[in-house]
Order: structure tokens, then C-alpha cells, then sequence
């Protein structure tokens, strides 16, 4: 058993800029208030945004200096505040929080906390929520459904991969877009994949065999408006890659209809990853420590999957990450 912690480490920065800017402080941790408890994280997801807002591309983002980093946890908890429901030490969790997550210990409300089934590994658990809530968020809001032919961009990244599977799971043909690496990843999980760059509509049609795209949604922010025009996309059933920003700082708000909203969502992903409709791919996982080596990854723009932190590795060694293969036997 964890034990309980009157210290955190948590992921700091005093201006913003690029991920150097990130620092590593310890910190005295104040017990849990009233409906919260205390999680030891064990993994952390990080995302585009978590870097825009760092670096200072979300003007409207009001947070106190120094700020913190990450909105995604999975973690064990290991001291209760009064009025924390079923929330017991011991319990694996689940949480959200809309700064802060990249940290050692972190206290958090229990309406940010969903419980962590056994099924589901810490990686998973940890990197699911933001990639995923947008992917079901963006799903929902177009009702992708069993009539569908939908193009997915960036299909095999951290919101494509999760958005893509669900899709195909509520019956849709799901047209993926990726790059040559991830052909046979995209096909495994029974999605088209297309390549991007020129020359694409004419692919999209060949892999729509005759059939008409009812949908697209762009992760990437590249081909998007003129693509739909180029398909015949039906007039609201696109979602641009700035909808998709919107979706996700939506998703990071503090107030707490948005905050339980976020956990709704993050409850049904749960069950949809327990249920195998999608299986989030590792794409890299970097020690706490190392962050900013976790953002340059990230930045390439290459994942498969999501990129994680985490604060427990037994070993920081770096093995060939799977996604590497591709180029190092190419
Ligand atoms: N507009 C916004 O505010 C906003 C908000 C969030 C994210 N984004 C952008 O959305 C993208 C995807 O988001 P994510 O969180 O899923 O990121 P991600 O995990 O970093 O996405 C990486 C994926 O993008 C694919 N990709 C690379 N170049 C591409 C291209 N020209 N067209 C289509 N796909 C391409 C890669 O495929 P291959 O490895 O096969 O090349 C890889 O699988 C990122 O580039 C991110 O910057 C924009």
C-alpha cells in the first residue's frame, strides 16, 4: 500500500514557451479537503493542448502563475477527505483535473474520479481521457452511426485511434488517414487507410468503393475544407480541427457542470475500453522527469497512439518503440 504523502512533485512553469520551460518542484501537499482525496499517479497522458496552453496559444487560459501541467491521471488513492463517496485508500482511479496531473501526488475532487477497473492497464488508464472524451465528443456531436462512410484524419494518432475504433464499433465504414507506417495498424483494426497529402480526395473515393463520405472529421487541421467540398461532404457533418480544439478546452473547464460532464465521458470511454470497442496503443512513455523529451516525441507529429508519463518506472532504458520499426528496417 502507498503510503500517504505530505510532499508532491509536481510539473511547474513560471512563463510560457516551449517545454524547457517545464520544471520539476517539490511541494508540501495539504491533507485532502472535504469530497476530495489524495492520488498517488502512477501515469499521465499529455497532449497538443496541454503544449499550446503552455506555450501560450490559448490567450483566454486565466490560470495563476507559476501553472501546471497535464489534465489526465490514472493513480491508486491513498488518503480520503470527508464526504468522498465509495473512494476509499486503495482504490484505483481514474481522473481528470484541468491543470496539474503531471505530478507525483495530486489531491483532486471525487466528481473528477472515475473508478479504474482491474482489466485496464495504467497506461491506458492514464492517457485515456482528453484523446478520448474528444473522440467521443466529436462522435457524438455528428451522430456517427452503422450508415456512415466517415473520414477519420491523423486515424492512428491519439484522438484518431480511439475516435476511429469507436466508429467502426457503431457499425460506420471508417476511412483513416496515416502515413505509409501505419497501413497495416489501420487495417488490423479493420479501418481503410488512406495516405495523406496529394492526390488524397481520389484515394478517399477508391477506398469509399462507390459509396458517398457522409462525414469527416479533420484531427489534423491540413486537407479539411477542401476536402468536403471536394466529397460533397453534407453541410454539418464536418468537424475542422479548430471544433475539435473547441471540444477539448470545453473539456478542461472548471465549472462544475463541465467538470461533471468531463467525468460522464470519461465513465463511458471506461466502459468502452473495458467492453474492447477500442484499445489505446502505447505510443511512447517517458519518466516524469523526462517531460520535455515526452513533448519533442509528442511534436513530431508521428505517434501512434498516445505519448504517456510515468512516475514509477522501473526503467527509463529506451527500447525501439514499435512505431519506429517501419523506418528502421525501411
Ligand atoms: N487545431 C487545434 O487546435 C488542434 C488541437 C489539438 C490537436 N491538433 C493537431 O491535431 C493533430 C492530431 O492530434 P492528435 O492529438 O491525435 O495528435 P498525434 O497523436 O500527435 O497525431 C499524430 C498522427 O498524425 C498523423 N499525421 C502526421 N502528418 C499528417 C498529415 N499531414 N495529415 C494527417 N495525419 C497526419 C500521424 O500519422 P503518420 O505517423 O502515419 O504520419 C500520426 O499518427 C496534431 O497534429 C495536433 O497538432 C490541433
Amino acid at each position: 500500500m502507498a503510503k500517504k504523502p505530505d510532499q508532491t512533485t509536481i510539473v511547474e512553469y513560471d512563463h510560457v514557451g516551449e517545454a524547457d520551460v517545464l520544471e520539476l518542484r517539490t511541494q508540501p501537499l495539504p491533507p485532502p479537503a472535504p469530497g476530495e482525496v489524495t492520488v498517488q499517479v502512477i501515469c499521465a497522458g499529455i497532449s497538443h493542448i496541454d503544449g499550446f496552453i503552455r506555450a501560450g496559444r490559448e490567450t483566454d487560459w486565466d490560470e495563476q502563475w507559476p501553472r501546471r501541467s497535464g489534465s489526465e491521471f490514472a493513480g491508486i488513492v491513498v488518503a480520503v477527505g470527508e464526504g468522498a463517496g465509495g473512494f476509499r485508500v486503495g482504490s484505483d482511479v481514474i481522473g481528470h483535473v484541468r491543470a496539474g496531473a503531471h505530478a507525483t501526488f495530486v489531491n483532486v475532487p471525487v466528481v473528477a474520479l472515475v473508478m479504474k477497473p482491474k482489466s485496464l492497464t495504467w497506461e491506458a488508464a492514464g492517457g485515456m481521457f482528453l484523446s478520448g472524451a474528444t473522440a467521443l465528443e466529436v462522435l457524438d456531436e455528428l451522430k456517427i452511426g452503422a450508415s456512415d462512410v466517415v473520414v477519420i484524419s491523423a486515424a492512428a494518432g491519439g484522438v484518431g485511434s480511439i475516435q476511429a475504433q469507436v466508429a467502426k464499433h457503431r457499425g460506420a465504414t471508417v476511412i483513416g488517414t496515416c502515413g505509409d507506417r501505419n497501413f497495416d495498424y489501420l487495417r488490423q483494426l479493420g479501418i481503410k487507410p488512406v495516405r495523406y497529402g496529394d492526390g488524397i480526395a481520389d484515394r478517399i473515393r477508391r477506398a469509399a468503393a462507390g459509396a458517398s463520405v457522409t462525414a469527416l472529421i479533420d484531427n489534423f487541421g491540413q486537407d479539411g475544407h477542401a476536402l468536403v467540398d471536394e466529397l460533397g461532404v453534407p453541410a454539418g457533418r464536418y468537424r475542422s480541427s479548430a471544433d475539435r480544439r473547441e471540444v477539448e478546452l470545453r473539456l478542461l473547464r472548471g465549472d462544475p457542470e463541465s467538470v461533471a460532464h468531463a467525468t460522464d465521458v470519461l465513465a463511458r470511454l471506461v466502459d468502452l475500453a473495458q467492453a474492447r470497442t477500442f484499445t489505446l496503443l502505447v505510443s511512447g512513455i517517458y519518466p516524469l522527469r523526462r517531460i520535455s523529451e515526452a513533448y519533442a516525441d509528442l511534436q513530431k507529429l508521428h505517434s501512434r497512439g498516445k505519448v504517456l508519463l510515468g512516475t514509477n518506472m522501473v526503467s527509463s532504458f529506451r527500447t525501439l518503440k514499435a512505431r519506429d520499426v517501419h523506418e528502421a528496417v525501411g
